[in-house]
Order: C-alpha cells, then sequence, then structure tokens
C-alpha cells in the first residue's frame, strides 16, 4: 500500500523560476542578478547590492539615490513598538524578539494596495528598520538609552554606531558592510523559502518575512553561526581543538560551520569571510582566526578518515569569529544575518508575488506520503472513548 518516500528535505527539487540568484555548488559560485558575490564585495556596498536585488540590475545613480533616500527616512521604530521592546523580558531571544518586531510593523502600515510599488516600499521599509530594531533591544536589554541613527553614516557603520554609541572604526565598518552583502542572498535556502511559500498564500510581505525570521533561527540555518562562537568560546586555544573535534564526531554530532546541503566545495563566502577574520585577528590581537583555521582543518580531516567525504566550511564557519571581533555580542549573529537576509527575502517576496513571465508561481502545495495506520479502504473501526485501552 505505501510507497516510500523520495525527495525527503526537497533537495533537488525544482519549484519556482528565479532570476535573483544562482549557486553552482559544484564549482563554488554564488551570483546576485548575474554578478560575482566575489566581485560584489570588493567593488559595492551593501545599499547598492539590496537595491540591486530588489531591482533586475545594478541601479543607476537616480535609482540608487533614491532608495538610499527611503532608507534613510525609515531608520526609526515606531513609538508603539518600542515601547513593546521595553516590555518584554529582557531574556528574550533576540532573534523571537525581531521576528516578533516585525509582525507589529504590519500594525503600522495602513496602506491597503498590495501592489509591486507598495510592497517595493515595504521591502526598503523593512531593509532600514531591522538594524534598528536590533540595536535598541540590544541597549534596552542592556538598560541604555537608545541611540538615534546618523544621517551621515552608511547602513553598516550605521547599525554598529546604534549598537555601541561609537562611531566605528572605518575599517571596521567597511567589513561589516562585505559581511552584510555576503549575506543578502542565496537562493532557495529554508528561510527564503519559507517567505516564498507564505508569500504564495497572498498573505502581506511582514507574514513572509516573520515567517523566514523563525525559519533562519534555527541552528541547522541562520542559527549555527551563534552555535560557532560558543564552540570556539568552549574550545578557547588552539591546541584544544583537535581533540574537541574528534571527540564531537565520535559521539556523532555536527561541527557547526561546516558542510552545506548545496555547496560541495568552498563556500564562496567562507573564503572571504575566511579572510575577514584574519584581518581582524591580526589587527586585534585576537586568537579566533587561527582557532577557527584549526576547527576547519581537522573537521575536513577527521571526515575524509570517517565518512571518506570533503567537507567544507559554510558561511557561518568564519563569520562568527568577525562578528566577534567587531564587538557584537554573540547571540546577535543570527539577527544580523536577517538584518542582511531581508534584501533577498523582499526580492523573493516580490518576485513570487509579481512574477511577469511564465511558469507564474503558485500556491505551494507538496504531497506527502501517509505511512501512518491504515485498517482498510474504509478507514480503522472508531471505538468510543469508554472502550478504548
Ligand atoms: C548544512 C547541513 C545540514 C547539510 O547537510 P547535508 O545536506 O546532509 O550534507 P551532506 O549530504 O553533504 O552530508 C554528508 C554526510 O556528512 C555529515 N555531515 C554534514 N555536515 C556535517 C557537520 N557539520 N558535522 C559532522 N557531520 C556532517 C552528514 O550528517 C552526512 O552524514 P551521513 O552520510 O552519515 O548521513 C549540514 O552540513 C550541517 O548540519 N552542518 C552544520 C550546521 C551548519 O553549519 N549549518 C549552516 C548551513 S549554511
Amino acid at each position: 500500500m505505501f510507497v516510500e518516500t523520495k525527495n525527503i528535505g526537497l533537495r533537488n527539487i525544482e519549484v519556482a523560476d528565479t532570476k535573483i540568484s544562482a549557486i553552482d555548488g559544484i564549482n563554488g559560485k554564488l551570483i546576485y542578478r548575474g554578478y560575482d558575490i566575489l566581485d560584489l564585495v570588493k567593488k559595492s556596498s551593501y545599499e547598492e547590492t539590496a537595491c540591486m536585488l530588489l531591482n533586475d540590475d545594478l541601479p543607476s545613480k537616480t535609482v540608487l539615490s533614491e532608495f538610499n533616500d527611503k532608507l534613510i527616512d525609515a531608520r526609526t521604530v515606531p513609538d508603539g513598538l518600542e515601547k513593546i521592546l521595553k516590555d518584554i523580558p529582557k531574556t528574550a531571544n533576540p532573534m523571537d524578539v525581531l521576528q516578533s518586531s516585525v509582525a507589529v510593523l504590519a500594525a503600522y502600515d495602513n496602506e491597503k494596495l498590495d501592489d509591486r510599488p507598495t510592497n517595493y516600499n515595504r521591502a526598503v521599509n523593512l531593509i532600514s528598520k531591522l538594524p534598528i530594531i536590533v540595536a535598541c533591544w540590544d541597549r534596552i536589554r542592556n538598560g541604555k538609552e537608545t541611540i538615534l541613527p546618523s544621517k551621515d553614516l552608511g547602513h553598516a557603520a550605521n547599525f554598529l554606531y546604534m549598537l555601541t554609541g561609537n562611531i566605528p572604526d572605518a575599517e571596521f565598518a567597511r567589513i561589516f558592510d562585505i559581511c552584510l552583502i555576503l549575506h543578502a542572498e542565496h537562493s532557495f535556502n529554508a528561510s527564503t523559502f519559507a517567505a516564498r511559500e507564505v508569500s504564495s498564500t497572498r498573505a502581506h510581505m511582514y507574514a513572509a518575512v516573520s515567517a523566514a525570521i523563525g525559519a533562519l533561527s534555527g541552528e541547522l540555518h541562520g542559527g549555527a553561526n551563534f552555535q560557532v562562537m560558543k564552540m570556539l568560546l568552549d574550545i578557547k586555544t588552539e591546541d584544544k581543538v583537535e581533540s574537541w573535534i574528534k571527540e564531537r564526531l565520535a559521539e556523532d554530532k555536527k561541527i557547526m560551520g561546516m558542510g552545506h546541503a548545496v555547496y560541495k566545495t568552498f563556500d564562496p563566502r567562507a573564503e572571504v569571510l575566511r579572510e575577514l577574520s584574519r584581518r581582524l585577528s591580526e589587527k586585534t590581537g585576537e586568537p579566533w582566526y587561527k582557532i577557527t583555521k584549526k576547527v576547519e582543518d581537522v573537521t575536513a580531516e577527521e571526515m575524509k578518515k570517517i565518512k571518506g567525504s570533503d567537507i567544507f566550511p559554510n558561511v557561518d564557519l568564519y563569520s562568527a569569529s568577525t562578528y566577534y571581533m567587531l564587538k557584537i555580542p554573540t547571540d546577535l549573529n543570527t539577527p544580523i544575518f536577517a538584518i542582511s537576509r531581508v534584501a533577498g527575502w523582499t526580492a523573493h517576496i516580490i518576485e513570487e508575488k509579481f512574477a511577469e513571465a511564465a511558469p507564474k508561481p503558485m500556491l505551494y502545495r507538496p504531497k506527502a506520503v501517509y505511512v501512518g495506520k491504515y485498517c482498510g479502504p474504509s478507514g480503522c473501526e472508531y471505538l468510543p472513548l469508554e472502550k478504548r485501552q
């Protein structure tokens, strides 16, 4: 009667067309709107990359300047949301706070239309507000006054400023800007798929983005970078790496920050982040780059011995130490992923809602294979409660 479920985890199942990004997992390439990520991190900024993701191509001067103006104008949180943030228990997980805040933002959007221009404006609004919410929450939970954004700082520098109250060092700000570019988009990963799936029901952008934040919070997805830093802090010194990794693998546990569902070679983002982590370690004198590199090497060696296969670092391995050396609290690692990825999510939501060419997206409705109780075509006999064991 039952057939085995195929396609568990939807690996390699094509569910929609997208013009937003492409991943070549065999050759380790990531392309946003046709542009290689390795080129973008050298030449672009997060603002320009986000604007490009929401449009079809690199923006003209006018389009980018309008986008920047909208970003700056939207750098506030409604008073009502700030009040809620002040009332939430200070021990709340920042991802839960961010997810609920996005749902609250829906209540402050009085626009009835759900057309493309309205969604574009909503996207810019969310890209602008998510970092502000994260920074405000961190200050509120630490009993500090929130800080007003600075019109003179770019998106990345402004976040660091609102978090710490200090104008960031230019090199630190550029490193953080590159991190934001690297995390902005990654095709049909779990959180983006969640956003598209919710959008396919014609729910609004806030519902889709808050679903995406929920999906990102899990440790097999965006939550991995938090787990990586916990691991590094637990390991503490380079000489302890080997025994720590061997023990963990012997217990059949995963090493966070290693392996990827799509890349079967080096994740290009990890390559850039490795260099950023190295630069920061050199600048700050902190040991985290060397410890992380050893985690990478030992895991690769051990996995080769155990499974006979290669394993490579993913985006989370070196982003953890990079953020740590930028003095960002460890539990903000995943919210930071979200403040960047919101550009990709919203681009996908717009594509899902307004795709012009066939095949147009439709309501997602995969099929499950039923493997539960079966008593024949008329079903099982219903026993009244008093007759059940
Ligand atoms: C991302 C992830 C879920 C992809 O898993 P996947 O699609 O099953 O990956 P693969 O098919 O290449 O895995 C091959 C084998 O290596 C194992 N493996 C993969 N990543 C591993 C890791 N980080 N540590 C230990 N073993 C790992 C798998 O369990 C699998 O073992 P099996 O053949 O005995 O079942 C997985 O690599 C993982 O859990 N990584 C750690 C979490 C993480 O960093 N997530 C962020 C991703 S960006």
